[in-house]
């Protein structure tokens, strides 16, 4: 019987790496895809210690001739690809509008937002032809609600969330299930990313990250879960539905304790 496959950008570390090693766990076999090869190897590494099978591909989701040399190689090694997964993403820098240059948010844009496009573009085709596949987004709930100084990151997994609604109902026909993940902040290398930080700033991330109620591992547990039942929204942290619901039911009420 043929296993299941999975492709994972941004799998060496994070919540990449936990998805990887879920999917692992359940007997799937994983495309490790990543610009950080040593780490992407070290989660090789642990995949095939669990006893299941996995590769690395050097991949920049800013590149699509990197994403369709993914796509490709996943086709040549298996049959069928089962679940895409555009994890990949940075935090880019923080801050107020009039702080955040410009090659910040650009940055912010070609990861977070055109490199999910990108992956949803070059392999969207094939689970159309396969009349089956799946594909997870990772947005934040920075794309559902309002977080201070966090802009360009805001707009990017909005962004996100927005193309993800627009592929459900596309992909709806040909039997392509879509999952949006929203979660809150858990500890990862993310702030490793951040750019022009200022003083203190990474040490705040890394702070609100340690108090997360969730790891990535139980996100990940989540994500599995998410894409048996085909749910579409992801909201692993229940702190953040409060927020969330209130934003939805009342808008006004939402930005006068925004506003406060
Ligand atoms: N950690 C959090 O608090 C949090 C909260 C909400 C959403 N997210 C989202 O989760 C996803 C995973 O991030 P994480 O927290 O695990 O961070 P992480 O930094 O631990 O992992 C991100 C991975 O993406 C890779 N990556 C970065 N740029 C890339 C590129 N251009 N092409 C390919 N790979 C690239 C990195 O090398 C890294 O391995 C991101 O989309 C992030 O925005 C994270």
């Amino acid at each position: 019987m043929n296993k299941k496959t999975i492709v994972i950008t941004g799998a060496s570390s994070g919540l990449g790496k936990a998805t990887s090693l879920e999917f692992a766990r359940q007997g799937w076999s994983i495309a490790v895809a990543d610009i950080n090869q040593q780490r992407g190897e070290e989660t090789v590494a642990e995949i095939e210690a669990l006893g299941s099978d996995a590769f690395f591909q050097f991949c920049d989701v800013t590149k699509g001739e990197d994403i369709q040399a993914l796509h490709d190689r996943c086709l040549t090694v298996w049959p069928k690809i089962d679940v895409l997964v555009n994890n990949a993403g940075i935090v880019s820098a923080l801050g107020a509008i009039d702080r955040v240059p410009m090659q910040e948010w650009q940055r912010a844009i070609e990861v977070n937002l055109f490199g999910v496009v990108r992956g949803c573009m070059i392999f969207a085709p094939t689970f159309k032809q396969q009349q089956s596949g799946h594909i997870v987004n990772i947005a934040s709930i920075a794309g559902l609600v309002t977080i201070p100084g966090m802009t360009s990151y805001s707009a990017s997994k909005a962004a996100v969330v927005s193309l993800s609604e627009m592929l459900r109902s596309e992909l709806k026909s040909k039997k392509v299930g879509v999952t949006v993940v929203c979660p809150s902040l858990f500890q990862t290398n993310l702030a490793e990313s951040l750019q022009h930080a200022k003083e203190g700033q990474q040490d705040l991330i890394d702070e609100a990250m340690e108090k997360s109620s969730l790891t990535a591992e139980d996100i990940a547990a989540l994500i599995f879960s998410a894409v048996r039942k085909n749910q579409f929204m992801l909201l692993p942290h229940k702190s953040s539905w409060l927020q969330w619901w209130l934003k939805r039911l009342s808008p006004s009420l939402y930005q006068w304790v925004i506003a406060r």
